[in-house]
């Protein structure tokens, strides 16, 4: 675990990415040198697994697709900058792995576990900051929006068993690693207790 790499998490139309970035722009701001990154992408690599992510992949090509970026962008771009001691924050990570893979498609979880953890060399965020917010309303607010990847085009169904994966994972989190908001706020208000969060975490 690093305590200055924090995660970006949330379903569909949760509002994760505008509040990550309006986090970042604080952050620096206040002077803070800080990564800003995303997967899928964040680097070269991750952008051309996108690409493979239009495909109807098997479920597990599908993850071992979410696996290449992944790994790619904890080798090029987030382990070295935080052993230069700078705080990474990543839109979305092992998390939505286990949510969408795990509960969302049915994969084994352990085995995503595993798959993971090779990944990425057990790298694991200091804290992840879970946006909550009911499907039903994170799909409207997505509605007429192009969609990059073909999962974000997924049931209902499909996008309620993420949530529940989610809420799964804060429950067996360890105290302290994760925080979730109501995403369903303003967009102020969510940046402000997100910055809160984070800048406690970063012993800000
Ligand atoms: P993207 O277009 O990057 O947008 P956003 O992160 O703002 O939703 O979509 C990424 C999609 O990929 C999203 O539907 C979640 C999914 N995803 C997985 O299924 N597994 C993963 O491991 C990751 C990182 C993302």
């Amino acid at each position: 675990m690093n305590e200055r790499f924090i995660v970006f998490e949330g379903g569909e139309g949760s509002g994760k990415s505008t509040v990550a970035a309006a986090v970042v722009d604080r952050l620096r701001a206040d002077g803070l040198d800080v990564v800003h990154t995303r997967e899928p992408g964040g680097t070269t690599a991750g952008e051309a697994v996108r690409g493979l992510l239009h495909l109807q992949l098997a479920p597990w090509a599908e993850a071992f697709a979410f696996l290449v970026a992944r790994a790619q962008v904890v080798a090029e771009v987030i382990r070295p900058a935080l052993e230069r001691g700078t705080a990474v924050i990543c839109d979305r990570y092992e998390a939505s792995f286990l949510a969408y893979q795990g509960y969302g498609r049915g994969l084994d979880v352990d085995s995503l576990r595993t798959a993971n953890e090779i990944a990425t060399g057990g790298l694991r965020p200091g804290l992840t900051v879970f946006l909550d917010l009911d499907p039903a309303v994170g799909l409207a607010r997505k509605r007429g929006e192009a969609e990059s990847i073909r999962i974000g085009l997924e049931t209902l169904e499909f996008h309620n068993r993420v949530r529940q994966g989610y809420l799964s994972l804060m429950a067996g989190a360890p105290p302290g690693s994760w925080v979730t908001l109501d995403a369903a706020e303003s967009v102020g208000k969510v940046v402000e207790a997100a910055s809160s969060a984070v800048r406690a975490a970063l012993g800000r």
